[in-house]
């Protein structure tokens, strides 16, 4: 394989896997609308993120919504890494016909130019997320599996915000693994749920060999400094250098599973070198949970800055709790451990942040949209 299409390759993790190809030789080809949300007004003067594959990859400005489009970026294709998407947990339970139309119809129209149009892809790689197991693993107070559903909102409007079992006991989160259930809790988890099923589908029945990544909280250098809707480090960072407190939801302990981008672009080029990998579905992860609190702390010390972090027992509905990923497949199947400690990962990420031009972070206009249409409690 030599000529690798990535659509959202001007993205976070689009842009360092396309550097990363380009480095070990592959012709890399970027379908990409650079939407607004993540590369700011006027991208293609603006965006740190499509200035840093300006000029080393081709580049194709479009949809993945449009059949032109994706039909003019398959040409000479060995291999599609399908990235593009919109990515707010959040926003997606508002903004529900967008997501459908880029996650969902866009996915499905790549496959039907792939199934209808003469090519030369051979594999398919998909970043799905940890987002399509809603709440995961978790063991109840009688040491049973369980994989609990939503929480409720009742409950979290009195402060309760652990997962609790039948007998109301604090039940504990376990990692994750690729065969617990898939019950997402915000439409985005349903968009990617659907793009993995879409992809197992269609890709046998025309030989393409397909690998779903179930990408962790992806962090680092180069994550976009304006999108509010994602990406709690970089919001975190532009409240705490304009000089704002931290306000964090729920009672701060919701755990996530940090993964660094420089794992994420290994993993993801081994997945698409290794048979091994082949049709089968890999959790990205590092396997450690980090609470939100800890994360806001870490960077208030990194920037040194005089900012108070305090938790404010608002939520949004669709949040999910705890999750950290069981990273058996990505070790066994691609051979791979995650190298960057998150505190290796933060200070290198702070210390890249502090030298970007600051750029207007609307949090803030994000919160207040989430409240009205009633999806954030306070
Ligand atoms: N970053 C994470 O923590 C994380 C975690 C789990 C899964 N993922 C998945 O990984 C993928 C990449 O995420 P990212 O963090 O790099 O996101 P990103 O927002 O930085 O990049 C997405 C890219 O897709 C482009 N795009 C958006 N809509 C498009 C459309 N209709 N047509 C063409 N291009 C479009 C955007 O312009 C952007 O460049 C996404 O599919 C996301 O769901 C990311």
């Amino acid at each position: 394989m030599k000529n690798i299409l990535i659509t959202g390759g001007a993205g976070f993790i689009g842009s360092s896997l396309a550097l990363k190809l380009i480095d070990r030789g592959y012709s890399v080809t970027v379908l990409d609308s650079l939407s607004e949300q993540i590369h700011s007004e006027n991208p293609e003067k603006n965006s740190p993120l499509y200035q840093r594959i300006l000029g080393k990859v081709k580049f194709i400005k479009g949809d993945v919504s449009n059949r032109k489009d994706i039909e003019k970026s398959i040409e000479n294709q060995d291999a599609i890494i399908h990235l593009a998407a919109e990515t707010g947990t959040g926003q997606s339970m508002y903004e529900i016909e967008r997501y459908n139309r880029v996650n969902v119809s866009g996915t499905a129209l790549i496959l039907d130019v792939l199934v209808n149009k003469k090519n030369g892809v051979k594999k398919f790689v998909l970043a799905s997320s940890r987002a399509v197991y809603g709440e995961g693993k978790y063991q109840d107070s009688s040491a049973k599996i369980v994989f609990p559903s939503n929480r409720r909102t009742d409950l979290m409007e009195k402060g309760i915000f652990e997962m609790t079992d039948d007998k109301g006991e604090i039940i504990k989160p376990l990692p994750t693994s690729e065969d617990s259930k898939l019950h997402p809790t915000s439409f985005y988890g349903l968009t990617k749920l659907q793009q993995e099923q879409m992809v197992k589908l269609v890709c046998p029945t025309i030989s393409v060999d397909y690998v779903i990544l179930r990408y962790q909280n992806v962090y680092g250098v180069g994550q976009s400094l304006v999108n509010p809707y994602t990406g709690i480090l970089s919001i975190f960072s532009s409240q705490i250098l304009s000089g704002k407190d931290i306000n964090i939801f729920e009672d701060g302990l919701p755990t996530r599973d940090f993964i660094n981008i420089k794992d994420v672009t290994e993993a993801t080029i081994r997945s698409l070198e290794m048979d091994a990998a082949n049709n089968q579905t890999i959790n990205i992860g590092t396997g450690i949970a980090t609470t939100v609190k800890s994360v806001a702390e870490n960077l208030v010390e990194g920037y040194q800055k005089d900012v108070t972090v305090s938790v404010t027992g608002n939520f949004r509905i669709g949040d999910i709790r705890h999750n950290f990923a069981d990273i058996y497949l990505m070790k066994n199947l691609l051979h791979y451990e995650p190298k960057v400690s998150f505190s290796q990962g933060m200070q290198a990420f702070t210390q890249w942040v502090v030298k970007q031009p600051v750029l207007e972070n609307d949090f803030e206009a994000s919160l207040q949209e989430m409240k009205q249409k009633g999806f954030l409690k306070t």
